[in-house]
């Protein structure tokens, strides 16, 4: 088998990555996993912050990072490798002069794909959004996690078709449960083998760190923005609840502009309509961005009135309280 130049992203801590208590313990719980000897999966709803973490406690393991992205498509040979091309060889041998001898041979050429290399040298593989890919494809994993065995299905022939996994090969999966469509036995065997942390959106604080963090823009405006998008999602008016993303989006948008809300002059209120009416409906839900416009006008004019920046009271029984409760036990 050849060794191709490992396709690897050199770990180094994400400088922008915010570690507020909430984060810290999920991050703390999840190395004490991995030391433990099983692997992690992060599992949640779009915008939970899982590829984030996943990549940040890949990159306190201080391993070269291996990272796979599922897809439908997949077969096993992405994830390990196959035999992608051909090794051509000539010699043309001109030594007496009058005589011309060629000799042309031509040999499959395996390529290691990025779990073999994972497993061969040790890396960290983050395996984002895993269930995209369909479980034949994932079966490989199944003895790598297991036994710490790699079976080679397509192997060149020179070499053992098992392969013994590096002692410090771990993995880190991440997955959305939405997209977890129909039953699949394999992909709950694979479940079985590493150890899940149900992540939901983050508490308020949290969130307004990170869109503070990301964007620079004043915190109080973060807040602002947060604490509009969480009333919106608590609100029960959205076909899909807003994420941290369309915060992300207002906060640039106004920072770029060198705005505050104070001084958009209109413009937060537009920005807010257009960005949490599209992303919280279906393509062509017309009925449902218009219920989401006239909703989040009454936030912003509440927000707005309630003095910019204002730490507001949530309501005692939201999803956010619960949340909130649910950290402090
Ligand atoms: N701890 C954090 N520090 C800084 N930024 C974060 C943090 N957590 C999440 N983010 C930011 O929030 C956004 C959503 O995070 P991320 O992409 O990790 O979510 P996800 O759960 O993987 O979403 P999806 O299911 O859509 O893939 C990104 O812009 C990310 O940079
Ligand atoms: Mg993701």
């Amino acid at each position: 088998m050849t060794n191709d130049t490992p396709t690897a992203i050199e770990p180094a801590p994400n400088a922008g990555f915010v570690q507020t208590p909430k984060v810290r313990r999920t991050v703390n719980r999840a190395l004490r996993y991995i030391r433990a000897g099983y692997p992690v999966h992060f599992r949640g709803p779009a915008g939970t912050g899982k590829t984030t973490l996943a990549l940040h406690v890949a990159a306190c393991l201080k391993r070269p990072v291996a990272l796979i992205h599922g897809d439908e498509e997949f077969t096993t040979s992405d994830l390990v490798g196959g035999e992608h091309g051909y090794h051509f060889r000539k010699v043309v041998d001109n030594f007496i002069s009058r005589v011309k001898k060629t000799e042309e041979d031509m040999t499959k050429r395996w390529v290691d794909n990025r779990l073999t290399v994972a497993c061969k040298l040790g890396f960290t593989l983050v395996y984002d959004e895993y269930t995209r890919s369909p479980p034949e494809a994932n079966n490989i994993l199944l003895s790598i996690l297991q036994d710490r065995i790699m079976d080679i299905p397509l192997g060149d022939g020179d070499q053992d078709p098992y392969l013994k996994v590096h002692p410090d090969f771990t993995a880190v999966f991440t997955s959305n449960p939405e997209e977890y469509a129909g039953v699949h036995r394999s992909q709950d065997a694979l479940r079985d083998r590493m150890i899940t942390i149900d992540l939901d959106h983050y508490d308020h604080d949290t969130e307004a760190a990170i869109v503070h963090a990301k964007s620079k823009l004043p915190k109080h405006d973060c807040e602002t923005i947060v604490r509009i998008m969480r009333q919106l999602r608590d609100s029960g008016k959205c076909e899909y609840e807003p994420t941290i993303r369309s915060a992300l989006m207002i906060a640039k948008t106004l920072k770029v502009e060198a705005l505050t809300i104070a001084r958009s002059n209109g413009f937060f209120r537009e920005i807010c309509q257009d960005i949490f009416s599209s992303q919280t409906s279906r393509v062509g839900s017309k009925t449902n961005q218009n219920v989401v416009k006239e909703h989040v006008g009454l936030l912003i004019e509440t927000a707005l009135s309630s003095g910019i920046g204002a730490p507001a009271k949530e309501p005692a029984n939201s999803r956010t309280a619960r949340a909130r409760g649910e950290e402090l036990s």
